[in-house]
């Protein structure tokens, strides 16, 4: 299943970016901590250059516990900090605030020691769509979200968003597309619900998932759907014909409703009702994961 994307607007959206970075002094870049890498544009860091950076995992209460460490120790740098995030909660949020004050402390020091009181700290939050921008944006803005207007001579046209005395956030976030190299990319923001399912097909996808949980995660999906005697090599679709069966997928005659069970099998992954599971390790970078079989090209525009 080779699934392409073609956003069209990454010129335009580069160059948004390389302006709105002359305004502020950290970027805060959002990943899916449950596929750092296929979640990440790679022209990122070229893209951000030397600017302090904050890396924020998000929907990490999705993602798995030892994986996340890797993926800390893999992207911590000296400009670097990274921070799992829980946007719809906000768990992790006070660290971030931490981390920007932390991250510039020199800085303001120094504009300190020549008499120049300024404390704020202003970040630009970058991201692909979906990884939740906008929902980490309102929930670390909370209910004081609040336009500080524009800046004479600095800021013209440009609205600041005020978290805290220490932190302000440009309004609009900058996006960046993912980037379809390697054919598991596609795969894994297809899983993890990226892509929107309907230029998808989606038994197709749901079997693939199958089979890839089936193959990394047996543990997870058999205590799900109670699989207990199961060949390890069955087809995907047969798996998930069998899973739709557990669930009682069934439409008159006792057929498999394979398209009813496509979409609970997704819905429950993407709900994390499989378990706490991170797709891709710092490890798959050297090791190129097997993939998966079968054909099928899906278009979307941004
Ligand atoms: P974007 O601005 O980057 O495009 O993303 P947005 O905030 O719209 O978030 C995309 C989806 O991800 C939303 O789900 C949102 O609730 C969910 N989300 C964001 N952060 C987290 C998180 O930390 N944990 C979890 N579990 N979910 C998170 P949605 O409204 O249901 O949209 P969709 O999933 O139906 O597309």
């Amino acid at each position: 299943m080779n699934i392409q994307w073609y956003p069209g607007h990454m010129v335009k959206a580069k160059r948004k970016i390389q302006e709105d970075l002359k305004l502020v002094d950290i970027v805060i870049e959002l990943l899916d901590a449950r596929i750092p890498m296929s979640s990440r544009n790679p022209e990122v860091d070229s893209i951000v250059g030397s600017k302090k950076r904050i890396i924020v995992l998000n929907k990490s209460d999705m993602s798995d516990l030892a994986a996340n460490k890797q993926w800390i120790n893999y992207f911590s740098k000296e400009n670097t900090r990274v921070i799992l995030v829980n946007s719809i909660t906000g768990n992790g949020l006070k660290d971030v605030l931490a981390a920007s004050k932390l991250l510039m402390k020199e800085k303001l020091d120094k504009l300190k020691s020549k008499g120049m009181l300024v404390k704020t700290v202003r970040a630009l939050i970058i991201g692909i769509p979906n990884v939740g921008k906008s929902t980490f944006i309102n929930k670390l803005a909370g209910r004081g979200i609040a336009q500080t207007g524009d800046r004479p001579g600095v800021t013209r046209s440009k609205q600041w968003i005020k978290v805290s005395p220490e932190l302000e956030l440009l309004d609009t976030p900058g996006i960046l597309w993912p980037k379809f190299e390697d054919e598991r990319v596609g795969m894994y923001l297809a899983f993890t619900g990226a892509i929107r399912d309907e230029i998808l097909d989606i038994v197709e996808l749901a079997s693939n998932l199958a089979g890839h949980l089936m193959k990394h995660f047996p543990g997870n999906l058999k205590a799900r759907y109670k699989l207990e005697e199961i060949d390890p090599a069955m087809e995907p679709l047969e798996l998930l014909k069998l899973i739709g069966r557990k669930r009682g997928c069934i439409i008159s005659g006792g057929e498999i409703d394979i398209q009813r069970a496509a979409v609970m099998l997704l819905d429950e992954f993407r709900g994390g009702k499989i378990g706490n599971i991170t797709l891709e390790t710092p490890a798959d970078l050297v090791q190129p994961v097997e993939q998966p079989q079968g054909q099928a090209d899906a278009e979307q525009t941004e």
